[in-house]
Order: C-alpha cells, then structure tokens, then sequence
C-alpha cells in the first residue's frame, strides 16, 4: 500500500496519475491519499483509491492513514504565508516520527531542494534540507528528491510575458539559473516508489540539462 500526500498539488496530483497507470502499482498495489477536500480530487481518481480526509500535519490523520502502508510520497507545502519556514516545515515533519520505521511505513520518497552543504540560511530551502535531515534521524528508508527552480514557478508571470514580453526575478540576467520540470519530479518520485529494491538514505538531485539564464 502506497499513501500519497498533496494529492491535488501540482507534483503529487503527477505522482498519482503515474502510480494508478502504473502495470503493478496502480490498485492492484493499493493506493491511499490523504486530502483536505476530497471533492477536488478527480472523479476518476476517487474512485480508484482509499481517501483519508485531513491535512498531513495532523498525527491523527498520519496515524489513520499508516494502516498497512509500506511505502509514502511525502511534500510539505509551500508556506507563504507561515510565520516561520523552518517551523512550518517541523510542524508537518514531526508527526511522520510516529508512523515511520518500526510503525509500519518503510520507505518514504520526499520532495526538498537541491542546495545541500551550500545553502544558509536560505529559507524554504534551508528548511526542506533540514526536513530531509530529521526524516533520516527516523531510521526510515528515504529518497530526497532535489530540484532546483521549478520551471511551472513561470507560469504565474505567463500574462506580463504575453502582454510584455516580460518577466521578473531576483538573479542577474545572464546567470544561469538551473531548473526541473514537476512532471519529471512526479516521474521519479512514481519510479521509486514503485521500486521496492532501493535501502538507506539518499539525495536524487533533479537538474534539468540546460544552462538557462534569464536572459
Ligand atoms: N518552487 C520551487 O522552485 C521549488 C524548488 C525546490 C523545491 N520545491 C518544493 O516543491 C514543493 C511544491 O509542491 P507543489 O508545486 O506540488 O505545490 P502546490 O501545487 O502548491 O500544491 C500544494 C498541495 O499541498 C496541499 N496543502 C496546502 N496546504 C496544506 C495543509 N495545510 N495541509 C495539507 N495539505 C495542504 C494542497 O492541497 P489543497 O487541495 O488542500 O489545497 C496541494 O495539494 C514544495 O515542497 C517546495 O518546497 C519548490
């Protein structure tokens, strides 16, 4: 039994189309997400796997969720708007502690950054290597995946590109700035997943091959 956290976000949605398409992990294999509205799943989707309703920071959903499970796609969302990064990364981090390892679930596959031994005090990124940090300390098999920018972080400058034929961010225009794709994070993200050979704790940097700068 594989359980999928972000079900409706824009990697996890991936990952659960790949795993129901896949030969023998779709429901043959069993499939569980955890939801906060299951009515924003689609109807095929909900009809095909097991929904646990609740957020994934909650120890009482996680608990609910561990039934039989062996294996989970693990993604702290983006937090915006949450006071302190590295706590809203620990508050949804720390319940996995009691559904982990020796609690059933043995192999977790989970969504950081890349960055790591070079990124302090960085935000969002410091906090997801952190994150990876305390999931090994659970003693569970773990595979961080490791993106760099997200091409799709793009799409939300989409009308001043149309309109202006221009786009913002905060980096030099001829630095190359190194991307990922979600769709190849969810492939990979599946590929492990249904991939029941790999033990121990390691980084899966996921850096598209071109050299893009913003200019
Ligand atoms: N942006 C980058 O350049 C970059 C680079 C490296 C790594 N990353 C990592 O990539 C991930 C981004 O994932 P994404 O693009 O798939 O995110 P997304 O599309 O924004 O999806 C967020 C998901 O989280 C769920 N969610 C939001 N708040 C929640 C809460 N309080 N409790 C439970 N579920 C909640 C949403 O579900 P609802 O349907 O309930 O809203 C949705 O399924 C992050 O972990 C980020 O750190 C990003």
């Amino acid at each position: 039994m594989i359980v999928v956290t972000t079900p409706t976000g824009q990697i996890g949605r991936q990952v659960l189309e790949l795993l129901l398409d896949a030969p023998d992990g779709g429901p043959g294999a069993g499939i569980r997400v955890i939801v906060r509205d299951p009515a924003r799943l689609p109807e095929r989707v909900r009809a095909q796997v097991e929904v646990v309703q609740g957020s994934h920071a909650d120890p009482a959903v996680l608990k609910e969720a561990r039934e039989g499970v062996d294996r989970m796609f693990w993604l702290v969302p983006p937090s915006p708007a949450a006071d302190s990064v590295e706590g809203h990364f620990r508050d949804f981090t720390e319940p996995l502690r009691a559904v982990v390892g020796d609690q059933g679930v043995r192999r977790v596959v989970g969504v950081s950054s890349l960055g790591r031994s070079v990124a302090v005090g960085a935000g969002q990124i410091s906090a997801s290597l952190a994150m990876d940090e305390a999931i090994a300390d659970m003693g569970v098999h773990y595979r961080a995946l490791c993106p760099p920018f997200l091409m799709e972080n793009l799409l939300g400058q989409a009308e001043s590109m149309r309109e202006a034929g221009a786009f913002f961010l905060a980096l030099d225009q001829d630095r190359v700035l190194r991307t990922c794709a979600t769709g190849d994070i969810a492939a990979t993200a599946a590929r492990l997943l249904l991939d029941d050979s790999w033990t121990g704790q390691e980084d899966v940097p996921l850096v598209g091959p071109d050299d893009l700068s913003p200019e």
